[in-house]
């Protein structure tokens, strides 16, 4: 990364992660043909397609983001040859443990070294609980093998952490139980999958902080355009903000409001975001966001904002480490198991770079400051990787940012928008 620079100008970033992964597993299990746009053709993405195609599904594409899936129905998946490798991908492994909890066949879940090594028990637990067979590591960890079982039961569940993967996994559980499946979460989370089973034609009755299906029932068909990913825009949104001479317009980001709260605490810390002709696309609320730059200040996040803005940490550490004064993270203990510890990394990553910040066991305080140049570890962890390269734009000297090759996880293209956009980046394999 070269020191400097500003961004200018519109783009559009990659389609959203989470609905891209719901849209293959919904259409895959629906009657009929579902046609897709806006899929994020990233490797965790990609990992679900391909783990759909091997247990039968013919799905076409991606071609420029667009997909067509000849949905199986709710019966018709086959058992895969080999285990199912999920590379780095949380989401689909998590999700899929539901999703195949009561299938009849056997089928075994694994990963990277990352992935092998994230917590698994917050989901095979209550799926065990619903009567599936699903066993981890002695640690709880993938790979998960799954063998089939007579039936499953519904659950009615109150998830201990605030995790919409737990309560997606087991939704998708849930349609192949008997009875009743309600999941009550102790903060809100992303919304995409209740959204997106109405989507087709699934009854889901959503009351308070539960979500409730009752198992059985079928999928239909539909088409699905699927915004830019926020989780994506969000380095664009951080990197706008905190340098002198820039505006961006970023087009087309979904905007639901289990997800906005980047945007939410920019907005607290003095940025200056607009949003743009708000409207309905398929369900979730779409605009594009205006964004210039600003003078922040350091904040204490409200704690009721971190579910909301989960994935967008590494980026808002670097808009806390641009801001004057003090800001104060609790709450987020969460984040020491996403790809990577990233209440951990990140320190090392800012203190390399000049950077006071002190971690705590939930959370981290950073105090804002000049950043100087150096080199910086993102642990294969795509967020940790894309953060830093925003920071470039505030830095006295060059920032080498190590192990990159995971920005494609989510935001394939990555170097080449940033480009375009304004940052100083180049990457030696770069697509
Ligand atoms: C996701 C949920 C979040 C998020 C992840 C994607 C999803 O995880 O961090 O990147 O698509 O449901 P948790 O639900 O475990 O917090």
């Amino acid at each position: 990364m070269r020191p400097g620079g500003k961004l200018r100008g519109h783009l559009r970033v990659p389609g959203d992660k989470s609905i891209s992964h719901r849209a293959i597993m919904l259409g895959s299990l629906a009657k009929g043909l579902t046609r897709i746009s806006g899929f994020l053709e990233g490797t965790d993405s990609l990992a679900t397609l391909h783990a759909l195609r091997r247990m039968g599904v013919v799905i076409e594409g991606p071609d420029a983001g667009r997909v067509s899936i000849r949905g199986v129905g709710m019966n018709g998946l086959r058992a895969p040859e080999l285990p199912l490798d999920l590379g780095n991908s949380g989401t689909s492994m998590r999700l899929l443990s539901g999703l195949l909890a009561g299938q009849r066949f056997p089928v075994t879940l694994t990963g990277d070294a990352s992935l092998c090594g994230r917590p698994m028990r917050r989901v095979t637990r209550p799926l065990t609980e619903m009567g599936a067979d699903i066993q981890g590591t002695q640690a709880g960890t993938a790979p998960l093998h799954i063998r089939p079982v007579e039936r499953l039961r519904g659950l009615t569940y109150r998830m201990p952490v605030a995790s919409a993967q737990v309560k997606s996994s087991l939704l998708l559980a849930g349609l192949f139980a008997e009875g009743e499946t309600c999941v009550t979460e102790p903060a809100p989370t992303r919304d995409h999958t209740e959204r997106m089973l109405a989507g087709f034609g699934y009854q889901v009755r959503r009351e308070g902080a539960s979500a409730c299906l009752t198992g059985g029932g079928e999928l239909r068909a539909c088409a699905l355009d699927i915004p830019a990913d926020i989780s994506s825009a969000a380095f664009f949104l951080v990197g706008a903000s905190i340098t002198p001479g820039s505006e961006l317009l970023l087009e087309h980001v979904g905007i639901n409001p289990t997800r906005i709260g980047v945007i939410n605490i920019l907005r607290e810390m003095g940025a200056r975001i607009e949003v743009l002709n708000p409207r309905d696309v398929g369900g979730e609320p779409v605009a594009d966001l205006r964004v210039g730059s600003a003078r922040l200040r350091g904040i204490r996040i409200p704690e009721k904002q971190v579910p909301l803005a989960i994935d967008e940490f590494p980026a808002l550490f670097v808009a806390a480490a641009c801001a004057e004064g003090e800001t104060r993270l609790t709450g987020a203990a969460e984040l020491r198991v996403k790809e990577s510890d990233r209440i951990q990394v990140m320190a090392d990553g800012l203190a390399t770079l000049g950077v006071k910040a002190q971690t705590t066991p939930d959370g981290i305080i950073i105090q804002g400051g000049p950043i100087q140049g150096g080199h910086v570890e993102s642990h294969g962890d795509h967020r940790i990787a894309m953060a830093f390269a925003m920071a470039a734009l505030r830095a006295q000297g060059k920032i080498v940012i190590n192990d990159c090759a995971n920005v494609n996880t989510s935001f394939p293209g990555f170097v080449s928008l940033a480009s375009q956009a304004g940052l100083g980046i180049s990457a030696p394999e770069a697509t």
